[in-house]
């Protein structure tokens, strides 16, 4: 545990050392065995939620998760308007830091994660943003340990549209060292720095990053996942015959896992079946799915325990 003394926020992944992720990782999988042991962890503290964008699992994990370890969760969508502007980000961080003991945010940009953590008293975890999804890569992760012996011989590729579940996975795998290869349709890859930041991390650790546009350049793999090749808040009507004809090669079905000889697929969800992920694939015995969205919960757990844990 004593990797996980000095973590103050939860707010991207390539802020995490590899000691800090993997006893995450083993934090979470202690609270999933043995839930009873952790149900007063957060005896008498409150976490407020800001979500400026939907939820389904993040707003459902994070709260009965934080129910199980006996604190208590408070919801805030847009009532009191959009972050910044009916009051400034550092003015929610401080009246939120008066009642609260940690922030949770699900924000349209990273900015906003960056205002509350540098204002507020509290931890804040970031809960989504345009650029980063720690929790869900935390939770995949997770996933990954339960489903192969040994997770630094693991696999995973990402096939689809760069965005904020492929750079939290690309660096969360490069920071613990599991190789990676990431597959997007041209002008759809991650930007120079994240590309950068991806490739030093993986250099440090001695993994192999693969970046690439050809899908016939997967390779072997033992996990492939997928996400949505339009997110939320990028949403454009008028775009959306181009995306899906462009993306259309880069669908995860079978025959890909076949190619690859990947025994596991995984998306965060919400899935558009028969888009980047065909309904047979996502129903079959090779979806990790519904484990991952579990692992949401114990995941997050893991870092709460860690953050404000008594
Ligand atoms: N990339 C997706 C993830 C949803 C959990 C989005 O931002 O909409």
């Amino acid at each position: 545990m004593s990797s996980l003394h000095n973590l103050q926020h939860f707010l991207a992944d390539d802020q995490l050392t590899k000691s800090q992720i993997l006893a995450l990782i083993t934090l979470a999988l202690d609270i999933k065995q043995q839930p009873k042991k952790y149900n007063q962890a957060l005896a008498g503290k409150s976490v407020a939620m800001i979500f400026e964008k939907p939820s389904l699992r993040t707003h459902v994990s994070f709260d009965v998760g934080i129910n199980k370890l006996g604190g208590h969760a408070l919801y805030l969508g847009q009532q009191n308007g959009k972050l910044g502007e009916r009051e400034r980000v550092s003015d929610y961080a401080k009246n939120l830091s008066c009642y609260a003991d940690a922030i949770v945010a699900r924000v349209f940009e990273n900015s906003s994660i960056a205002g509350l953590a540098q204002h507020a008293s509290v931890p804040v975890l970031n809960a989504l943003c345009d650029l980063y999804h720690p929790c869900q890569a935390l939770a995949d992760f997770v996933t990954l340990t339960e489903n192969f012996p040994d997770l630094s011989q693991v696999k995973l590729a990402y096939v689809g549209d760069a965005n904020n579940v492929s750079n939290s996975l690309m660096l969360m795998a490069a920071t613990i060292g599991v190789d990676f290869t990431l597959v997007c349709p041209l002008g759809h890859g991650p930007t120079e720095e994240m590309l950068t930041k991806g490739q030093e991390l993986a250099k440090n650790t001695g993994s192999v990053f693969t970046f690439t546009t050809d899908i016939t350049a997967i390779g072997q793999q033992d996990a492939i996942y997928t996400d949505t090749w339009v997110s939320m808040g990028d949403e454009n009507p008028s775009k959306k015959a181009t995306i899906l004809a462009k993306f259309a090669p880069y669908q995860v079905n079978h025959q890909l896992m076949v190619k690859a000889g990947a025994c596991i697929v995984m998306h965060c969800q919400p899935a558009h079946l028969e888009e980047e992920i065909t309904t047979q694939l996502f129903d079959s015995e090779m979806s990790v799915v519904f484990q991952s969205a579990e692992n949401r919960m114990w995941a997050q757990n893991a870092v709460l325990v860690t953050l404000l844990g008594n």
